[in-house]
């Protein structure tokens, strides 16, 4: 699968890690695009210094000791609004954005474009490919509410970064793979991340 990831400034910086975490493992293509504002949370909640996506990357490395990978990934710069991926005619099955900020999903509803996250969700619209939004805020305000109803009318998924507790998760990791199992199957790949309900 050739996919576009962009992880935009919302708390919750555990579902890219775990989502990337599995992506690494996995046959494929990723393009990665990481906003400022994503990096900054990062080294909060994960109370580590990265300043650039390559040492978020190389951090989910170490940290779980990935040893094969099989994904290549490649970099996209987050102001680039002219890279490849900036156009219908670079061909990609699906793109993801998690976690999405009430300011991106706002972006992409008003189709605004102003960075190569909102420049790829608005080419993932246009061209009608599977585009899966993972919003974080709370409490939503109308504003939010109308904007992620207006996404979906759009032809967006609204995935929210809201796990469930019924598989009876032990740890932090095992609620970001809730998530990135979602997301996985939406995207037609059995990560296996959880166990299935049955019944
Ligand atoms: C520590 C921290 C946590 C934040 N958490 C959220 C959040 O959960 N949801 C949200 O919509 N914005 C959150 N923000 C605000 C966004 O980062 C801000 O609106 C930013 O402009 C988003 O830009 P981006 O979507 O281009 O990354 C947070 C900011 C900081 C510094």
């Amino acid at each position: 699968m050739k996919l576009v990831l962009g992880i935009a400034g919302a708390s919750g910086s555990i579902y890219p890690a775990r989502f990337l975490k599995k992506l690494l493992e996995l046959e494929g293509e990723t393009y990665l695009i990481v906003s400022p504002a994503s990096i900054r949370i990062f080294r909060e909640e994960y109370e580590t210094n990265v300043n650039t996506p390559q040492e978020i990357l190389d951090f989910i490395i170490n940290k779980w000791q990935i040893e094969s990978i099989r994904n290549q990934i490649h970099f996209r710069t987050f102001a680039d609004i002219g890279a490849d991926i900036a156009s219908g005619s670079n061909k990609w099955d699906a793109m993801v954005v998690l976690p999405c900020s009430m300011k991106t999903i706002a972006s992409i509803n008003a189709g605004l474009t102003e960075n190569l996250i909102e420049r790829c969700a608005d080419v993932t619209l246009k061209e009608r490919r599977r585009l899966i939004v993972v919003p974080r805020e709370t409490p939503y305000n109308r504003i939010h509410l109308r904007n992620m109803l207006s996404l979906d009318e759009a032809g967006a998924i609204i995935l929210p970064a809201s796990p469930g507790f019924y598989q009876v998760p032990r740890t932090l990791d095992d609620l970001g793979d809730f998530i990135a199992g979602r997301i996985f199957n939406l995207l037609g790949v059995d990560a296996e991340l959880f166990p299935k309900w049955d019944g």
